[in-house]
């Protein structure tokens, strides 16, 4: 049989130190150390991220190189995230991929960390039994960006509509945090909603196209909540599950018509979520629920493969082996990596 392509990838963009090893598609090992010191902040502290990166990376190669049960020198190549992200994170991150790659006298490989929560879907231990076929289209959501793309190829990506302000995780982060939640909120506001009615009105965006605006929302739930509040000082506590259901049908409704409007005008019948917020229970459910109506395929990457993982870096970083897209050892990342 003949060797699979072996890749060591490293993801450190934001606040979680991840490294992974893939034999061709298929990922024989993913480890994440998440950082609980932001927790106390209600957001990412660049600072305090850039520290733990460095404490944590290398155990956390270490122990992927072991769980892999792979030696350093049998990898083919290094893979790393070049951005965007935080610079003094990403920075922790190459600089050791550029270590690596020049100690073992192996390839580096630059990655895009947007493209790569979109190939995601092409990990081989997904559920589906054969990757999307192109052309597809993906709606990638995370803390940083909101985005509809339209997927050709691994190497051949277009935007077709992107949020003007905030992104959709975002949104969920800034009213989570007004609601009085820890950070990350997305997930507890996903939680929570799960127990509670949709039955307060928020603004919805009106932008037309493909783009998106959660800013507005955000104000308005701002505004709702500080009126409610001079009523009721316990408002929140007594309706948290409701506004948390609430807010979470505003954004999730605004991202499926979005992404459904996008399919129509652009004749595709193939549709993707990706990034973290595609971990959002209802968002999964809605797209499930939108290719059963439609007659559409869907397709939603694995949990652990939607959040910031090391993984995705590497299903990358095959693409670009099969296509020698190496970089040499000058190259830097960059917190706004053009698409
Ligand atoms: O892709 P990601 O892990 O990091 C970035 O590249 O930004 O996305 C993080 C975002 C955060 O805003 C987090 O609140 C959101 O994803 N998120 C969720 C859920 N899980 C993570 N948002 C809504 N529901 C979830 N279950
Ligand atoms: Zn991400």
């Amino acid at each position: 049989m003949k060797r699979p392509i072996k890749i060591l990838a490293i993801e450190s963009s934001c606040d979680d130190t991840s490294a992974a090893v893939l034999y061709n598609r298929r990922v024989v090992a993913n480890l994440i150390a998440n950082q609980s010191v932001h927790a106390n902040y209600g957001g990412v502290v660049p600072e305090l991220a850039s520290r733990e990166h460095q404490k944590n990376i290398i155990p956390v190669v270490d122990a992927c190189m072991k769980k892999a049960n792979c030696e350093l020198h049998d990898i083919d190549a290094v893979a790393f995230t070049q951005g965007p992200g935080l610079l003094g994170s990403l920075l922790v991150g190459a600089n050791f991929a550029k270590g690596l790659s020049l100690a073992l006298n192996k390839p580096l490989i630059a990655v895009n960390h947007m493209k790569a929560h979109i190939l995601a879907h092409f990990i081989e231990n997904n559920e589906y039994a054969t990757p999307p076929a192109f052309p597809l289209l993906c709606l990638t959501v995370s803390g940083g960006h909101t985005q509809i793309v339209l997927v050709k190829g691994p190497f051949d990506m277009q935007i077709i509509g992107q949020t003007l302000d905030d992104a959709a995780g975002e949104a969920y982060d800034k009213i989570a945090k007004q609601l009085g939640l820890p950070y990350p909120g997305g997930p507890q506001i996903d939680k929570l909603a799960q127990q509670g009615m949709a039955k307060f009105e928020f603004s919805k965006s009106s932008i037309g196209n493909f783009d998106f605006s959660f800013s507005g929302l955000k104000t308005s739930v701002l505004y709702f909540l500080q009126k409610e509040m001079k009523k009721n000082d316990q408002f929140i506590n007594e309706n948290l599950a409701d506004l948390c259901a609430s807010v979470q049908l505003n954004i999730v409704d605004t991202l499926i018509q979005k992404l459904h409007s996008a399919a129509k005008e652009l004749n595709i019948d193939r549709l993707a979520l990706a990034g973290g917020v595609s971990a959002n229970s209802y968002l999964r459910l809605r797209l499930t629920q939108l290719g059963e109506q439609e007659g559409l395929s869907t397709f939603i990457p694995r949990f652990e493969y939607c959040t910031d993982n090391a993984a995705m870096i590497g299903i990358v970083g095959y693409y670009a082996f099969l296509e020698k897209k190496f970089e040499s050892i000058e190259v830097v990342p960059s917190a706004r990596l053009p698409f």
